[in-house]
């Protein structure tokens, strides 16, 4: 029997992850179903339980039912337990287990895709939502010299310091306090890239040969990746190797199979311009 998968969120129309989950079912040879759920905004625990009432295996979870998506886990993983949110789930029986795959998407297309390791670097996370929530931990694994949050709300920022304490050691703070650093990775972890908005970025702040990642993807140039360009960087990417990335851990975690990301991501790829 075919087994089913999807992924549910609010808008879901343009979600990739099915496109993604076929692809990647077609060229490991695994057979399942992969369907994207639009589900109510008070309705994500009735959908997750019904779904897996109808046999369903696994879900990928998207905005904004990932906080949800951690509380309804009966075993969440230590990661998705520190970003208090998860992005995926996969049923056993009773259980119901949670994970986080978006920072080590992120990492891995960093480090695989882009030739980017993060290990002595200077990186510099831009925004503290979930996003950046997600990614402090792998991130943190590679040891990079320094691991910095700016943030409009400082007070946010230092959220995170206080509560990754134990794991991670942090620079947080204001756009600010970023006068006078320089970063070699420098991520916009903000909602700026789908508002159009720009950042109050300093001067100085790119180190020569600095790659600016936008977590985004689809959108060419965001505001992000035109301000880094203007700035001299010459090495910009947005978030579709992570989106695809994310996808992989996934597939692994749930048919303990591992795709190839490469061609999906190049399919899926927009011309930065
Ligand atoms: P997500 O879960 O996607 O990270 P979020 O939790 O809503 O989303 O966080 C959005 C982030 O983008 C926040 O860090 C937010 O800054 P504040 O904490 O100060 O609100 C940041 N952000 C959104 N719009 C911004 C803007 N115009 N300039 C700077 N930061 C912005």
């Amino acid at each position: 029997m075919t087994d089913r998968y999807a992924v549910l969120g609010n808008p879901i129309g343009h979600s990739k992850s099915p496109l993604i989950h076929t692809e990647f079912a077609r060229s490991t040879g695994q057979d399942l179903g992969y369907t994207a759920i639009e589900t109510p905004l008070d309705g994500f625990a009735d959908t997750v339980l019904g779904f897996r009432a109808s046999g369903g295996r696994g879900l990928n979870v998207s905005l904004p039912f990932k906080l949800q998506a951690f509380e309804i886990a009966t075993e969440p993983s230590e990661r998705a337990r520190l970003a208090g949110a998860a992005n995926c789930l996969k049923f056993e029986g009773e259980r119901i287990l949670a994970d986080n795959f978006d920072g080590v998407g992120l990492v891995n297309d960093l480090q695989r895709n882009l030739g980017v390791p993060l290990q002595g670097k200077r990186v510099l996370l831009l925004g503290a939502g979930g996003a950046t929530r997600g990614a402090l931990l792998p991130i943190a694994a590679e040891q990079p010299a320094l691991l910095s949050v700016a943030n409009r709300t400082p007070e946010k920022a230092h959220a995170l310091r206080h509560d990754f304490a134990a794991h991670v050691p942090l620079q947080t703070g204001g756009y600010d306090t970023l006068l006078g650093q320089r970063f070699d990775v420098v991520i916009n972890a903000t909602s700026t890239g789908l508002s159009q908005e720009a950042l109050p970025l300093p001067d100085g702040l790119f180190a020569p040969g600095a790659l600016a990642y936008d977590m985004v993807y689809g959108k060419g140039l965001t505001p992000f990746l035109r301000q880094a360009k203007a700035a001299g960087v010459e090495r910009v990417a947005d978030g579709v190797g992570m989106l695809v990335e994310q996808a992989a851990e996934a597939f692994l975690w749930w048919r303990g199979v591992r795709p190839d990301p490469q061609p999906v991501v190049r399919q899926l790829t927009v011309p930065l311009v």
